[in-house]
């Protein structure tokens, strides 16, 4: 069954709660961490989860597009999460990256591990049994709103073909609606990112509801 996890970064901040509130149909809320160093802009960090927290019972998908996760990943533990995806291209080595891992799942908060589009599969091929979800970016990390790039639908057919031996979910961010969508659900992706798609449309629910048809 596909998930959708409405992107928070397309609401509007200024009344977040009342904004969640309207995502009828999601079970999953989408947080975007952005440092304006791993990318370049700047979002929210690890206080206005915690009043996110407050506000949503939905299950809470972070995703650190930040340069040292390490550094900064007990806060949004502290904050609520319910899972954290970071970059593999933030990561140093192997071992630096099994351990920010076995981190995440010591204090029982799911753990995803993201690839930008010209990041090949095969980077993230050696944590595939240590990991809960894998993040295929579809657009250049760092802001909503911008066109699919179809190079994320080979990738989700590649992973599609392991998931069964692993056990982990896919999840695919950037550019989804009703159309790109479709292409993720039928190459294998389980849960679905969408930003603008859902936060600009007349109804919101009819918005979630038309990426959960199959
Ligand atoms: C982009 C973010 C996305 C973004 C998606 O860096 O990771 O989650 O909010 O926005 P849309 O769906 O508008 O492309
Ligand atoms: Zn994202």
């Amino acid at each position: 069954m596909t998930k959708v996890a409405p992107s928070v970064l397309s609401a509007d901040f200024s009344k977040l709660k009342e904004e969640i509130d309207t995502l009828e149909g999601a079970k999953w809320l989408h947080y975007d961490v952005m440092d304006g160093h791993f990318v370049p802009n700047i979002s929210f960090g690890y206080s206005i989860l915690a009043n996110v927290r407050k506000a949503t019972d939905l299950f809470l998908d972070v995703h650190l597009m930040i340069t040292d996760p390490m550094f900064y990943v007990d806060e949004f533990i502290k904050a609520g999460a319910d899972m954290i995806t970071f970059h593999i291209e933030a990561m140093e080595s192997r071992e630096k990256t099994m351990e920010l891992i076995n981190h995440i799942h010591a204090s029982n908060v799911q753990v995803g591990i993201s690839i930008k589009p010209g990041t090949h599969v095969d980077a993230i091929l050696p944590y595939l049994n240590d990991v809960d979800m894998i993040l295929v970016m579809s657009v250049e990390p760092g802001f909503g709103g911008q066109s699919f790039n179809d190079i994320a639908v080979e990738k989700i057919k590649t992973l599609n073909s392991l998931k069964g031996k692993y056990g982990f979910i896919i999840e695919v961010d950037g550019g989804i609606n009703e159309q790109t969508g479709k292409l993720c659900v039928e190459a294998g992706c389980d849960v679905l990112v969408a930003g603008s798609y859902v936060f600009k449309a007349a109804s919101r629910r009819d918005a979630i509801a038309s990426l959960l048809c199959e």
